[in-house]
This record gives C-alpha cells, sequence and structure tokens, in this order.
C-alpha cells in the first residue's frame, strides 16, 4: 500500500493542572520557543496536508502563537478522543490518515513519525498504529496490551490498569496514526466510563479490534517521548534539547569550551569555526557569522554579529544589537537596538541604545549613550572614527560627526561636528597647601573636642 495523504491533529486543550501555571501548558518555552512550536516544527518536514491544533476555550495566546495553522476549539474538557472530535469540522472534506500528536511531546523526531507512516502503509496494513516506548519509570502513562503476534490489542490507562498490567513496561506515547476514513466512526462510541470519567482516546484500539481492524505499534525512545505535565518534566525536556541544540551547534563548525553551560535557542544560527566560551545564554533571535568569537558570561538575545567579531567576557547584547564585521563588545557593555560598525570598539563598561557607532570608532569606558527621558527614547549618532572619552554622557538626540573627539568625562548635548574636538568638563581651580591646613585645622578640632569628654 502507497503513503497516504495525512492530516495533523494536535491536542493542547488540556488544563495543565500539574504545570500550577496562569499559561496554557504548550506555550511553556522550551529553548525559547513555546513548546507547540517545536511540535510545529517536526511537521514541517513531513508536508502534512493540514495540520489542526485543538485548543480550549480561554487559550488566545496558542493561536497566535501556531498561526496560519487552523485553530479548533474544545469547548469543555472531556478527555482526548472528545479533543480530537474537535477536529472533525475542520477535516470535513479529509479522507487520508489522521496523525494525532500532543502539545506536550514537543521532542518527537521527523523520523519516528515517518516510521509510523511507513507501518500504516506496511502489507498488515493496521488501521491504527501507535508509537511506544519502554520509559524507565512507566508511572502515570498508559500501558499498551499487546497479543501473542506483537498485534496491539488495547490500551489501559494507568488509573484503571490492573498490577499485571501495571507490570508491562511498553506504554502509550500518544501518538498515533489512523485511518481517517473510520476515525470518526470510532471516536464517536467511545464512553466515559473509567477512573477519570474522561473521553479516551486510547479507547480506540479496543473498537478498532472489535471491528477486526488490525492495530500496530512501532517504538520510539524514551528521549524524544517525554510527556511535560509538571515544571520537573519541563526542566527533563530543557535538558534534553539543549544537549541537541550543542551537538547541532558543535556539527556545524561551532567550538564549545565546555558544552553543557552554553545555552541556546532553537533558532541560534552561526558560521563556521565560531568559538563560545563556557556560561553563555542565546535568547531567539541569535545569528553568529563565521569567526566570531563570544567570551564567558555573555547573554545575547535578538542580536546579529557579524565575521570576527568578538563579545564579552560579561556582556549583554539585547534585540537590535548589530554588531559589524572584527567589532570589539568588551566586559560590562550592554548594546540594544543599535548598530556598531565594522572595527568600532566598545571595550568595557558602556551603555549603547538607539544608537550608531560609526566604522572604527572607540567608544571609552563608562560611556552612556542617555535615550530615554522617561517618557520617549532618542537616537545617537557616532561618526565613523570618533573618539568618546571615558565616562562620556551622550544626551539623545545627539549627533558625533566622523573623527571628532569627545573629552573624557563630557556631558554631550548638542551635536559635535567633524573633527572636532568637544570638552565639557568644568574648568579645573586649585588651591595650593590648601590641603595640608585643612588637615591641620581638623586635628586640632578634634583633639580640643576629647580633651573635653
Ligand atoms: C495521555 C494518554 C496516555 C499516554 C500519555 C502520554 C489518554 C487517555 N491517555 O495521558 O495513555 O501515556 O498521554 O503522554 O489519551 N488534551 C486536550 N483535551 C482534553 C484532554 C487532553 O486537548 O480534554 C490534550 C492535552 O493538552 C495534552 C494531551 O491531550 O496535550 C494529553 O492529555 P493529558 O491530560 O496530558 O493526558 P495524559 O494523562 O498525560
Ligand atoms: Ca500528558
Amino acid at each position: 500500500m502507497t503513503k497516504r495523504k495525512t492530516a495533523a491533529v494536535i491536542l493542547a486543550a488540556g488544563l495543565g493542572t500539574r504545570m500550577e501555571s496562569a499559561l496554557p501548558k504548550v506555550m511553556h518555552p522550551l529553548a525559547g520557543r513555546p513548546m507547540i512550536n517545536h511540535v510545529l516544527s517536526t511537521l514541517e518536514s513531513l508536508a502534512a496536508e493540514r495540520v489542526v491544533v485543538v485548543v480550549g476555550e480561554d487559550m488566545k495566546g496558542v493561536a497566535e502563537a501556531v498561526a496560519p495553522h487552523t485553530i479548533a476549539v474544545q469547548h469543555r474538557r472531556l478527555g482526548t478522543a472528545h479533543a480530537v472530535l474537535a477536529a472533525r469540522e475542520a477535516l470535513r472534506d479529509f479522507d487520508g490518515d489522521v496523525l494525532v500528536l500532543y502539545g506536550d511531546t514537543p521532542l518527537i523526531a521527523p523520523e519516528t513519525l515517518e516510521s509510523m507512516r511507513d507501518a500504516r502503509a506496511s502489507a498488515a496494513e493496521p488501521d491504527v498504529v501507535v508509537l511506544g516506548f519502554r520509559p524507565g519509570d512507566p508511572g502515570q502513562y498508559g500501558r499498551l496490551i499487546t497479543g501473542p503476534e506483537g498485534d496491539l490489542e488495547r490500551i489501559v490507562e494507568a488509573k484503571d490498569a490492573s498490577r499485571d498490567e501495571l507490570n508491562v513496561d511498553l506504554c502509550n506515547s500518544g501518538v498515533m496514526v489512523i485511518n481517517g476514513a473510520r476515525m470518526f466512526g470510532w471516536l464517536e462510541r467511545i464512553g466515559n466510563d473509567n477512573a477519570k470519567g474522561e473521553y479516551y482516546l486510547t479507547d480506540i484500539v479496543a473498537l478498532a479490534r472489535g471491528d477486526d481492524c488490525r492495530c500496530a505499534v512501532v517504538e520510539g525512545n524514551e528521549d524524544e517521548l517525554l510527556g511535560v505535565n509538571s515544571r520537573g518534566e519541563l526542566a527533563v525536556a530543557e535538558a534534553l534539547v539543549q544537549t541537541r541544540l550543542r551537538a547541532r551547534a558543535m556539527a556545524s563548525g561551532v567550538t564549545l569550551v565546555d558544552p553543557a553551560t552554553v545555552y541556546f535557542c532553537d533558532d541560534t544560527r552561526f558560521g563556521r569555526d565560531v568559538l563560545i566560551e563556557p556560561h553563555v545564554v542565546f535568547g531567539p533571535g541569535v545569528a553568529l557569522g563565521d569567526n566570531v568569537t563570544i567570551r564567558a558570561f555573555s547573554h545575547i538575545e535578538g542580536a546579529k554579529i557579524a565575521p570576527g567579531a568578538g563579545v564579552g567576557p560579561f556582556a549583554r547584547l539585547r534585540p537590535g544589537a548589530e554588531i559589524g564585521e572584527g567589532a570589539r563588545i568588551g566586559n560590562f557593555v550592554e548594546v540594544k537596538k543599535s548598530t556598531v560598525e565594522e572595527g568600532a570598539k566598545v571595550n568595557h563598561l558602556a551603555y549603547i541604545g538607539d544608537a550608531r557607532i560609526g566604522a572604527g570608532a572607540n567608544i571609552g569606558a563608562g560611556t552612556i549613550t542617555c535615550n530615554y527621558d522617561g517618557f520617549f527614547k532618542f537616537p545617537t549618532d557616532i561618526g565613523k572614527g570618533a573618539f568618546i572619552g571615558s565616562n562620556t554622557a551622550l544626551v539623545a538626540p545627539v549627533k558625533v560627526g566622523d573623527g571628532a573627539v569627545v573629552g573624557a568625562g563630557s556631558v554631550v548635548t548638542k551635536d559635535v561636528a567633524a573633527d572636532a574636538l568637544a570638552v565639557t568638563r568644568a574648568p579645573r581651580t586649585e588651591a595650593e597647601g590648601w590641603a595640608a591646613r585643612f588637615r591641620e585645622r581638623k586635628a586640632a578640632e578634634k583633639a580640643s573636642k576629647k580633651k573635653k569628654v
């Protein structure tokens, strides 16, 4: 049998009670992106005909996160079978296979889904293919009860299982491929006479068997089938994703001095011969060019770093930071929504916000762009080759021309012309011998007070 068209239904209407959160469970981030988006990316390589995400009534954020995919609303959360029924309207004119996925099982690999489709297309032509796995601790997972031939006979939920059934180590991941032509017929017949009083999708297996249809199990591995129901499981999933992302980075030519201490986002992109020192955290939207070095303890998000640039140690790049070729961002420097052009240097203790730093400019230690007056933000523009002396406050909006020099300790409120020198320090005064006279007077005062006591 050839492979049929496939539609995916992702169940995401569950309350996620065990997360103890105001946020819908599938919106909790993994490697910087909501869990549900990980499932959607996995589906991309499968080229599903259509994707329907089943959400609860009060889950606006989820609809936005999954757009432009179809949303089906499950008005009451009556169980996983009831949730798949909510997708009925969205699948009305669809006659292929239905792949059911869970929004809270985000680590599944595309190859695993492909092997389920292969099983469905095999000679035995099972109408239901369930993805099973053997977790170290089967705990609350449903158990897959197989017959002598290895055929799947039924699934029993842990809460409804006998002691013998609980000893079965083959568990239900929740992922299934179902013959779409028969699926809704079976779903309608599922009841809720069980420990949770829910309509269990897992009951579809026994119903299909009752109709003399075959059901098969494909086995996957625990690392990709972990279901996230609690913050503890979320942390386990995060660790697994990070391990994968670190391996992916190294395979693409990035040196990680201590991989376990570097945290990536799902969308972090790098060139070759990038060096990342220990303890670096990447938020969403970061792209690193070839030969970039990120030194220890830096935090980087929404930033583009051109080839050969160096960042850190202890640097913070915030959204909109664009670091040019060979530019340097040093320790305790924060850059937000600013372009630091080719070869410019901001080496120590500075805040650069809403600014352009021209090519080759040098920004001294302690320089601050004062970009905010408490109500509005204003831009700072530093020309190429300019030199800003240490401890300068640039009160935006302000421009410093190409090649200009600003003396250390200046407060620059007006534009500086190209190649000019601007210094705003107060004129110096010096009183000769004043310090010595002061000390003498104060010492005498102190001595006379002590005598009186
Ligand atoms: C489910 C399976 C169990 C399996 C486990 C794997 C059933 C009855 N049980 O149990 O066999 O081992 O997953 O992780 O299917 N959902 C809805 N609407 C609902 C209820 C749930 O959309 O009314 C969604 C949830 O958002 C979640 C998924 O379905 O994404 C699974 O629901 P959950 O309550 O977590 O099921 P488990 O008890 O984990
Ligand atoms: Ca679950």
